[in-house]
């Protein structure tokens, strides 16, 4: 984080968080955002479903916020579009998608290359798409997890800027899996966001160079061994 010129303020980047629900990854990231050495700020919430409860959760909290209802646009293109323009409007620096459930087109992803982020609830590039957690147990992996990654035109896809794994129960469902790696989620956003923000991870076209030093850190077992 630098300093304005008078040396006191702090200034904070910019960011965008694209919602379509939930928004429960959105609301951890304007959490983490109100320590004061954090080193961006939400300047705007945008849904493509005004009925998205996120969106209500973070307009009571006086975030600005925008329902911009894809139902309303005659294509992809159109939509895209005017999110774009709505996004530099916000003169927002980084994009944070959290559970947007929409393919982007080329145009808005070149538009944003490198700036926009996305959190997916597997450890890619394993298990891309929807029903990760289902399709996690059928196949058997003992230890899944999630990835917060650059986002690139390919759904799920992109540079990988960090990952945290959960261990498989024996007895778990998709709901009681899905839920603890929720958790997990609601914690790696937030720091991979302040890395991030904090060019403390830097991305090189597709290349990712960590600044950050890695502790020693046990191996995670599954089953705990
Ligand atoms: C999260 O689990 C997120 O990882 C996932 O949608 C959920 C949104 O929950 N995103 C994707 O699957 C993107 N491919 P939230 O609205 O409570 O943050």
């Amino acid at each position: 984080m630098s300093s304005t010129e008078a040396g006191s303020k702090p200034v904070k980047k910019r960011v965008g968080v694209l919602i379509s629900g939930r928004g429960s990854n959105m609301m951890s990231l304007v959490e983490a955002t109100k320590a004061p050495d954090y080193p961006a700020e939400i300047v705007v919430v945008v849904s493509n479903r005004p009925e998205a409860p996120g969106l209500a959760w973070a307009k009571d909290r006086g975030i600005p916020t925008i329902a911009l209802d894809h139902r309303t646009f005659r294509s992809r293109e159109e939509f895209d579009d005017q999110l774009h323009r709505l996004l530099l409007a916000a003169r927002v620096e980084i994009v944070a998608c959290a559970g947007f459930m929409r393919l982007m087109t080329p145009e808005l992803v070149a538009n944003w290359h490198n700036r926009m982020i996305n959190i997916h609830p597997s450890l890619l590039p394993c298990f891309k798409g929807l029903h990760t957690h289902e399709r996690a147990l059928a196949a058997g992996v003992r230890i899944s997890g999630c990835t917060v990654h650059a986002v690139r035109h390919e759904m799920d896809t992109g540079p990988i800027l960090g990952q945290a794994a959960v261990c498989v129960a024996a007895n778990d469902t998709a709901e009681s899996l899905a839920a603890r790696v929720l958790a997990a989620e609601h914690k790696l956003y937030p720091q991979i966001l302040r890395l991030f923000a904090s060019d403390q991870i830097l991305l090189d076209e597709n290349a990712v160079i960590t600044k950050h030093s890695f502790p020693e850190s046990p191996a995670i077992f599954s089953p705990n061994i």
